[in-house]
């Protein structure tokens, strides 16, 4: 038997081998829900706009939430014979409610029907993600705050470089993580448009009303033009972008908890509860999470640039290809947010070994600007010779064994007599992040007053979000 939904013109079975590249049902089964609201929305405006009668679209909604609600129970049979998300519901819908689905088609085809689907999917993803980012932000702003003061090395080159604080390392990934909040807002503010009702291609006779479904989805308008609404899938490509920069950023960060975690740094310690043991070294704890996190960024990265790849000199308009960017994202944005969720267990789990990070901020002269600062300040030495005399100290430190702060004075005046006992004041990591008071610097108050500002922004975000909640509603299922 040929396909029930579009075989009129056929008279054999496809082979198995076509059948098995061409359905989709294995992964676009997540975008039921979606599907389901589309159709709804759809059918509604079919029957306000008198191009089917209204006892039809209540009898298909009324279908279409009992096919929600089967596949929610895990009742749902898919079918591979019927390819995708969309001809399995549609034949269910037909099976459930008789002739009246034949007609929810009206004015639209697979191509509108599944860009307005994934458009829906990412823009969930978006809203899911978002959260998760904030909730990730908030985590390390309170450690931040918590440990505003505790000194630890900041390192360039992975070289200890200067002082800084366990606080500002922190903040440092706020940073980074409100940029992709935005990242992901601007991707979502390009996405919500509404391609539904571009048919297959070039729009429809039918005198349909595509601002009533746009707004229906919650979506701010339709596109405007019916070949790109079909063919677009830059919102997936952008998303997936903004994915693989904050999975770039989680990565750097989770390659430092693996690092922190080792016997030779000690800076953290994580609980039980995010180390593995190792089946033959029973002294182990292994930071398999963050090991993780640092792995994924390779799978949405790649989810990005295989979509570039599928999309790359692509005729207008839609091409099955394009059915080839599902699998992508599904991967991708899922695995994004488990990223996201690991890396904020661990930021709440993780406890900072205090006396270790104090004893390697310390270590390896790295007061030493410090010093050459002084010398400028003080003694009025230019930079340069500053920075000269500076090295030949660490070189007599170094030659005697000696933290700078210890070095006998007669030792310093001898390498440069303008040296005075003042010195001493700030050679210690605490007077040295005390001192980077510059906008930005990591001085314990800068770190404190960030720190509260990010909280009370987030705080501030959530309270104006539940406001616009409160006084909306969400339109895709009523
Ligand atoms: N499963 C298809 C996809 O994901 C749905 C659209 C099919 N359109 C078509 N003209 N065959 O792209």
């Amino acid at each position: 038997m040929s396909n029930r939904m579009w075989g009129g013109r056929f008279s054999e079975r496809p082979d198995a081998v076509m059948e098995e590249i061409n359905a989709s049902i294995d992964f676009d089964k997540a975008l039921a829900e979606q599907d389901i609201a589309g159709s709804k929305a759809h059918a509604r405006m079919l029957a306000a706009q008198g191009i089917i009668a209204s006892e039809d679209a209540e009898r298909i909604v009324a279908g279409l939430d009992a096919i929600a609600a089967e596949i929610r129970d895990g009742r749902f049979a898919f079918s591979r014979a019927l390819e995708d998300i969309h001809m399995n519901i549609e034949s269910r819908l037909q099976a459930l409610i008789g002739e009246p689905a034949g007609r929810l088609h009206t004015a639209r085809s697979r191509n509108d029907q599944v860009a307005t689907d994934f458009r829906l999917y990412v823009r969930d993803a978006i809203d899911e993600i978002d959260g998760q980012i904030e909730r990730l932000m908030q985590a390390l702003a309170e450690k931040a705050l918590r440990h505003a003061d505790a000194v630890m090395p900041g390192f360039t080159h992975l070289q200890s470089a200067q002082p800084i604080t366990f606080g500002h390392h922190l903040l440092a990934y706020v940073e980074m993580l409100a940029r992709d909040r935005g990242r992901f807002a601007d991707a979502r503010r390009r996405l919500n448009e509404s391609p539904l009702g571009s048919a297959a291609l070039a729009g429809t006779a039918f005198p349909i009303d595509r601002q009533a479904t746009a707004a229906a989805l919650g979506f701010d308008r339709p596109t405007a033009n019916s070949l790109d609404g079909v063919s677009d899938r830059d919102f997936a490509l952008e998303t997936l972008s903004a994915a693989s920069i904050c999975a770039v950023h989680l990565s750097r960060f989770a390659e430092e908890i693996v690092l922190w975690c080792t016997a030779q740094f000690e800076f953290v310690r994580l609980s039980d509860r995010f180390t593995t043991g190792s089946s033959i070294m029973p002294q182990k704890r292994n930071p398999d999470a963050a090991e993780l996190v640092r792995a994924k960024a390779g799978r949405i990265i790649g989810a990005l640039q295989a979509l570039l790849i599928v999309m790359k000199g692509l005729p207008l308009a839609y091409s099955k290809d394009m059915q080839e960017d599902k699998e992508q994202v599904l991967d991708a944005l899922p695995s994004l947010s488990l990223s996201l969720a690991a890396t904020t267990g661990m930021v709440l789990d993780m406890e900072p070994n205090l006396p270790a990070l104090r004893a390697a901020a310390g270590a390896a002269y790295s007061t030493a600007t410090d010093l050459a600062d002084w010398l400028v300040r003080e003694a009025g030495l230019p930079f340069r010779e500053a920075h000269h005399v500076t090295g030949r100290i660490v070189a007599e430190a170094a030659r005697l064994g000696s933290p700078l702060e210890e070095m006998p004075l007669a030792a310093m005046q001898m390498i440069h007599p303008a040296i005075t006992v003042e010195v001493y004041n700030v050679l210690s990591v605490d007077a040295s992040v005390r001192s980077r008071t510059s906008e930005g610097g990591t001085s314990p108050d800068n770190v404190r007053r960030e720190a509260r500002r990010w909280l009370e922004r987030i705080e501030a975000g959530r309270r104006s979000q539940e406001r616009h909640l409160d006084g909306g509603h969400d339109k895709r299922d009523s």
